[in-house]
């Protein structure tokens, strides 16, 4: 059976790929590739972030009263830091600025990897264990948000 923590590391593989594509495309000054790439990466990660905060994070709160504190107020932290950058990222491309790209996919890398990490290994763990028998129903509303 699927968890929370297997969907959204799946999640953070499938986004990373396409990131990663993006960076290439800028180093090889392929625009149209990296207006496609990119503008993917900047969505599917958009996305994600938007269901981590309204729906896992809302869910883990409300679940286990750590509103306050807990894990998922470091994530929504890191998640405002990406913001500005994310929109470094959309400039470099509609300016057709390849190492503009690339040094501001450097500089989300920076806070993304260690973030990814810590959800991993610390923050859908905990919330697949505090949702018990709900996992399922919550995972279900991802789906659909994802779809
Ligand atoms: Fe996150
Ligand atoms: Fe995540």
């Amino acid at each position: 059976m699927e968890s929370i923590s297997s969907h959204m590391r799946q999640d953070h593989v499938l986004i990373d790929g396409i990131g990663a594509r993006a960076v290439a495309a800028a180093e090889a000054g392929a625009w149209p590739a990296l207006e496609r790439e990119a503008s993917e990466f900047l969505r599917r990660l958009r996305r994600h972030i938007e269901i981590e905060e309204q729906v896992l994070f809302a869910a883990f709160e409300q679940r286990t009263g750590m509103a306050t504190g807990g894990p998922s107020v470091q994530m929504r932290v890191e998640h405002g830091q990406m913001q500005p950058i994310l929109a470094r990222m959309e400039a470099a491309v509609a300016a057709r600025d390849g190492a503009g790209y690339q040094g501001a996919t450097r500089a989300l890398l920076e806070i993304l990897v260690p973030h990814n990490q810590k959800e991993e290994q610390m923050m859908y763990p905990m919330l697949d264990a505090a949702m018990g028998d709900d996992a399922q129903a919550l995972l279900a509303d991802v789906r659909s948000m994802f779809a």
